[in-house]
């Protein structure tokens, strides 16, 4: 008897410890072998949001677990965090591969979107309500996600990243590959920017993600330029012009680059900052509607 109350202390307590990144092993469609990590807050919203957050070359999903506030405000907001894990090429993401730049074909893009169908089905997730962020090689990522599987993220927001396809062509996007040529800044004219991104998926006539596209302007590894050309590209994408350029927001040294009225796409360029800006949650949030 005593035993039972002891041993019903402690399932209770185990209950009460709450919420943790678990590992699932069986998503779906993997055809690079990535890792899927899963972050289900206790007090799930009904009908949850998606975040999938994708981690930077050397990374795991279990280390970007903790590289941002965003589980917190998975607690307070009851949205599902996906966090992708690929143990392949310096832990970099395979966005130089032709199967991850087009729609349905394979690379870690389709693992990613695997992941993504797992969790709408088993916690009743929006499939309308699904977006993407990343940091350096995730923040490539994000973008290759967005122009690839369009159908599937209502926005992005992409840290340190380069355009769609800006490395295709390269024999892989490392830190430690020969060719550089895109992370130093590859510019092309906003129409081939947005071709790269509407030959991803042919005869797509639907709605687009929004994005939100941030960089550190002191960025040696991945130029400031790669988001400049970013921006060209989904500016082209959507359709919405460059207006105006706000300083000092969301703070000192930060300018925001307003597309439109901003809702479609804006950019956020830090003054002295290296590669690794920290991810502002609250301005990503935001942007993605999921907090006011
Ligand atoms: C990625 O790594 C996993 C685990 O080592 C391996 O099974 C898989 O074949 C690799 N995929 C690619 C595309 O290299
Ligand atoms: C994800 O779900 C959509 C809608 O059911 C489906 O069209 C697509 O093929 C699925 N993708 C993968 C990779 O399972
Ligand atoms: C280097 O990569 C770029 C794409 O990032 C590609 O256009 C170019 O052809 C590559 N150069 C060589 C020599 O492979
Ligand atoms: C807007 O801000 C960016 C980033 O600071 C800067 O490179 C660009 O020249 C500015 N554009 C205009 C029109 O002021």
């Amino acid at each position: 008897m005593f035993l039972q109350t002891i041993l019903g202390f402690v399932a209770t307590a185990a209950t009460c410890l709450g919420a943790s990144l678990q590992q699932v092993s069986n998503f779906g469609r993997n055809p690079t072998n990535i890792q899927m990590f899963i972050y289900v807050p206790d007090r799930v919203a009904t009908n949850p949001a998606i975040i999938v957050a994708l981690h930077g070359c050397g990374g795991t999903g279990q280390q970007w677990f903790s590289g941002t506030r965003l589980p917190s405000y998975a607690d307070s907001n009851g949205f599902i965090l996906i966090y992708p894990s690929t143990p392949n090429q310096s832990n970099c993401w395979d966005v130089q591969n032709p199967a991850s730049l087009t729609h349905g074909q394979g690379g870690d893009a389709l693992g990613i979107v695997s992941m993504v169908n797992y969790t709408i089905d088993r916690y009743a997730a929006d499939r309308a309500r699904v977006y993407v962020m990343g940091f350096s090689s995730g923040g490539m990522m994000t973008n290759v996600l967005a122009g690839s599987y369009p159908d599937v993220f209502e926005a992005g927001a992409a840290y340190s990243g380069v355009p769609h396809a800006c490395f295709l062509g390269a024999p892989s996007a490392t830190p430690f590959s020969p060719n550089q040529t895109c992370a130093q800044g590859l510019q092309k004219p906003a129409q081939e920017w947005g071709n790269l991104v509407r030959n991803s998926f042919p005869g797509y006539t639907g709605r687009r993600p929004r994005m939100q596209i941030t960089h550190g302007l002191a960025d040696t590894l991945v130029r400031p330029q790669c988001a400049f050309e970013a921006l060209k590209q989904w500016s082209n994408v959507l359709g919405v012009e460059f207006s105006r350029n706000v300083t000092g927001v969301p703070s000192a040294g930060w300018t925001q680059q307003v597309y439109g009225d901003g809702t479609k796409l804006q950019g956020f360029f830090g003054q002295g900052v290296g590669h690794t800006p920290s991810v502002n949650e609250a301005q990503l949030l935001k942007f993605f509607g999921l907090i006011n």
